[in-house]
């Protein structure tokens, strides 16, 4: 281990020894070491201020990323938290505008897919952070108001009781309350029985230290679009908010990309957005079995759904084996692939699927030189995934048995809208992408028609609504010193 490492946290890239004190853990890793976990979705008093925060850390503390501690933590804010915490407007200003608007905002809600109500679970979304559009445009009023999370992550069940227990007594103490909780599980496998977390992009820049297999073609991203302060695949520093500097009161905040009389609170955060995504398991695969069929040819339910997924259910790509293995003398990932060489027409991994629709790489291209220069492009819509599923396996994944489960989708980017918002926008919902007429992403999307290339003729079967939205927000995620600068608000 060279000088500027630390202890592993990502096989892939580390953050860097001078940052990974002040960086959240969860930016480096998703703890997929600690496999149980909750999601702790709070609501503050009036007028909170910061002093919660000093009781929280009497019992825990947010992990840093150090290594792999047991267990480890996480800590975001909503807008309206922030707000209800005693931030002034002027700092509130200075964040993103998709943050301060909320997902629930009527234009960003139309962007996401969810004004369509066949999408989002009976009755609507039940929690979001009901924040205040400061542009007076409407926003669904959601039950629950979330004004933070806090995400748990032990080895076992009975730690994480013991960590929950201890965190819900500082919370009730301080006057928050748990207003939502989605207690999850790490996510090898989501519900529907895929390989899920299999493509995720590499960081790279002056913050990370780079480990085997950076030299990726396909996913290499500057750190910029995961963490606020460093260089974004734009070659600008990625923004973040700033707070005035006040002369009687001494900030742990640095100046970091801040004007002069200003500081940093932004530097070595991300922003996090939580969806929490029911999945109708039985629904899915009895509908895969009964179009499949309808198909003909012996085609069988697994066979459409690797082709609505666009990957084989234990990850595998559908590219033909000599692309994804082309030297098989040298251990080769399951991700290093194009599509405009080697299945332009989407004859093997179909055009409409969710993973070409949620990462493209350079399919889109018209021109070998355009596939080069769309690599670059594509790579600046990337987002960092770090979900978990909730609820219980299914016992028959055919049979209804009426328990809910899903995925709690989260991911990291410093720019929702040209990183979150743009996949789910402009690619999973978008009824022309590549070449589609009005068909969207089959996994994400409300009811349709899919189209999956093939000779002579292209099978189009039916399909239905398999995922839908119940609650989920925009959250900052603060470096350790901002935490600090939080509490003393
Ligand atoms: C219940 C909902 C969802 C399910 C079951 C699901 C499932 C999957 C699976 C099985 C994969 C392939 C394995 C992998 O690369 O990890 C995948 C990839 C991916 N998904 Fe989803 N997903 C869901 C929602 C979303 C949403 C909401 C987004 C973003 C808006 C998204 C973005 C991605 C991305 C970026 C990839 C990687 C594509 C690549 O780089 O090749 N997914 N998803």
């Amino acid at each position: 281990m060279s000088e500027t490492e630390v202890p592993r946290v990502s096989d892939r890239w580390k953050v860097a020894k001078e940052y990974a004190a002040d960086v959240q853990g969860l930016i480096a890793s998703p703890f997929a070491d600690l496999p149980e976990a909750a999601s702790l979705f709070l609501s503050l008093p009036e007028n909170a201020g910061g002093s919660w925060l000093h009781a929280l850390r009497q019992v825990i503390a947010v992990t840093p990323a150090l290594g792999l501690t047991d267990p480890s933590i996480a800590l975001a804010f909503t807008c309206s938290g922030l707000r209800q915490m005693g931030m002034d407007e002027a700092a509130l200003g200075s964040f993103s505008r998709e943050f301060r608007e909320g997902m629930h905002q009527i234009d960003r809600s139309r962007r996401l897919g969810d004004d369509d109500k066949t999408t989002s679970i009976p009755g609507g979304p039940v929690w979001g952070g009901n924040t205040f559009d400061p542009y007076g445009k409407q926003a669904t009023k959601t039950p629950v108001t979330v004004h933070a999370v806090l995400l748990l992550y032990a080895k076992d069940i009975s730690s994480l009781n013991g960590l929950i227990a201890k965190a819900e007594h500082a919370l009730s103490e301080a006057g928050v309350i748990v207003s939502h909780r989605v207690d999850i599980q790490v996510t090898e496998r989501e519900h529907f029985g895929f390989a899920d977390g299999v493509s995720q992009p590499i960081l790279y820049g002056p913050a990370i230290v780079s480990g085997p297999g950076t030299e990726s073609k396909w996913h290499r991203i500057p750190a910029g679009e995961v963490i606020i302060g460093q260089t974004n695949a734009h070659g600008d520093l990625a923004a973040g908010p700033i707070v005035a500097e006040v002369p009687e009161k001494p900030t742990m905040l640095g100046v970091g990309n801040a004007p002069p009389g200003y500081r940093d609170l932004g530097r070595n955060g991300s922003y996090l957005v939580i969806r929490e995504l029911q999945q109708d398991v039985a629904g899915f695969w009895n509908h895969m079995d009964t179009e499949a069929a309808a198909l003909g040819g012996g085609l069988t339910g697994e066979w459409l759904a690797e082709r609505v997924v666009g990957r084989k259910i234990d990850g595998t790509g559908l590219l033909p084996e000599t692309v994804l293995h082309p030297d098989s003398s040298v251990a080769r990932t399951v991700n290093e692939f194009g599509y405009f060489n080697e299945d332009k027409d989407g004859l093997s991994c179909p055009l409409g699927s969710h993973v070409r629709r949620s990462n493209p790489r350079d399919g889109l291209a018209r021109t070998q030189d355009e596939a080069h220069a769309l690599v670059h492009s594509v790579n600046s819509h990337r987002i960092l995934r770090c979900g978990r599923k909730f609820g219980p396996p299914p016992a028959d994944p055919r049979q209804q048995d009426g328990v809910a489960r899903g995925l709690l989708f989260m991911c990291l980017n410093t720019d929702i809208a040209r990183q979150f918002e743009f996949v789910q926008e402009t690619w999973l919902l978008n009824p022309g992408f590549a070449t589609q007429a009005d068909e969207v992403d089959p996994l994400m999307g409300p009811k349709g028609r899919m189209s999956i290339p093939a000779c002579p003729f292209r099978h189009r079967p039916k399909i239905e609504t398999f995922v839908k939205f119940a609650g989920g927000e925009y959250f900052f995620l603060p470096s350790l010193s901002a935490i600090d600068y939080l509490a003393t608000l």
